[in-house]
């Protein structure tokens, strides 16, 4: 069944699903879900395949399809796909079926290409959508230092301050020990001085490969056994993270991170003071902004998508930080409607 069919159906069903035409409601949030669980479904069958790019491209082309059924007017602002040259949502591209709120939309069909192609941990399908011009503008610089941690001691850290003394303010904030922190960091060389001044603090550290969007999440999120999420991470995957923290409480914060002096001469003639420490807000001021996510593969967050005869079954997340209201969404669909969707060889 097409997109379009699946949306003329779901309206007969209910009604309710039409959304007011000024700014973005919360019936939008389950319209999202609909999006990621699609591309997850697509990117799905490539699991393990050894092959990134073209599972990127299934979860870019379900995404793309399913987004022109929203109820939005929406244009994509964090495209995702340059820094590789992987398939893409270009930035510019409009989205939505045009009517209804103007929006700004970031997407991560896939966050974690890698982690699909090899048939490992937290691949998410993502999405993000806040009000239209709230969205910060990277101008094309791909990688963000980042600092995430929960609510407790979001007030508190800044990412100019020693790594040792952001540690401390966490594990005050919490009411723990140094030692007793777990640190998430992406597991790259350029990490190689952080991790020894996270280590000579007293504080341990979770590497992930990939997949700095679920890491952001569980550092904000309360009962995860991560406190705080650090490193250079991609610039787009930070702002989507960004719209996250804002329903769940917490703080992102990053500063543009070039790695050439064309990038750096590009940031600075758009405007951009590379010095700069991005809150939360700077990275999305919106406060009515909604964050989508569908596994992939299995993962700490959610499960990955199932396949079976007759049935795939979906997990997904879905929050909206006008409410903080954060839902976790099991899909179960008929395998018969989302043939067009598999995998041809
Ligand atoms: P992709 O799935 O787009 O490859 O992104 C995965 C990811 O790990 C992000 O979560 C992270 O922000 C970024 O790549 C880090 O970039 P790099 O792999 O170049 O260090």
């Amino acid at each position: 069944m097409s997109p379009a069919s699946m949306t003329q159906k779901y309206s007969t069903i209910s009604p309710s699903l039409a959304v007011g035409n000024d700014e973005p409601d919360r019936n939008l949030a389950l319209e999202l879900v609909r999006v990621t669980e699609a591309a997850a479904i697509a990117g799905g069958h490539w699991v393990g395949f050894g092959d990134k790019n073209t599972a990127d491209g299934a979860a870019v082309d379900a995404m793309r399809s399913f987004l022109q059924t929203v109820h939005f007017n929406g244009v994509v602002v964090i495209g995702e796909g340059e820094k590789d040259e992987a398939p893409m949502l270009f930035n510019g591209e409009r989205v939505g079926d045009g009517t209804g709120p103007e929006v700004d939309v970031a997407v991560d069909p896939i966050d974690g290409t890698r982690l699909t192609a090899l048939g490992i941990n937290n691949a998410l399908a993502v999405l993000a959508v806040a009000e239209r011009g709230s969205m910060f503008d990277p101008s094309a610089v791909f990688y963000m230092e980042k600092l995430v941690t929960g609510p407790e001691a979001a007030d508190m850290v800044d990412l100019r301050l020693p790594v040792k003394q952001n540690l401390h303010l966490i594990a005050k904030a919490k009411g723990v020990k140094v030692n007793q922190l777990n640190v998430m960091i992406l597991d790259r060389d350029r990490h190689r001085p952080l991790v020894e001044e996270i280590r000579e603090a007293g504080a341990r550290t979770k590497f992930i490969m990939d997949g700095d969007v679920a890491g952001a999440i569980a550092a904000a999120r309360s009962g995860t056994g991560v406190d705080a999420l650090m490193g250079i991470g991609g610039t787009p995957e930070g702002i989507v993270a960004a719209c996250a923290i804002k329903s769940l409480g917490g703080v992102i914060q990053g500063r543009l991170w070039p790695t050439s002096d064309e990038e750096k001469q590009k940031a600075i003639d758009a405007g951009h003071d590379l010095e700069r420490v991005l809150s939360t807000n700077d990275l999305v001021s919106s406060d009515n902004c909604y964050f989508a996510a569908t596994g992939i593969t299995d993962g700490d967050l959610l499960k990955g998508v199932r396949y079976s005869k007759d049935k795939v079954l979906t997990q997904s997340i879905v929050m909206r930080s006008k409410s903080g209201t954060i839902r976790f969404v099991d899909g179960e669909h008929r395998a018969d409607k989302w043939e067009g969707y598999a995998r041809k060889s």
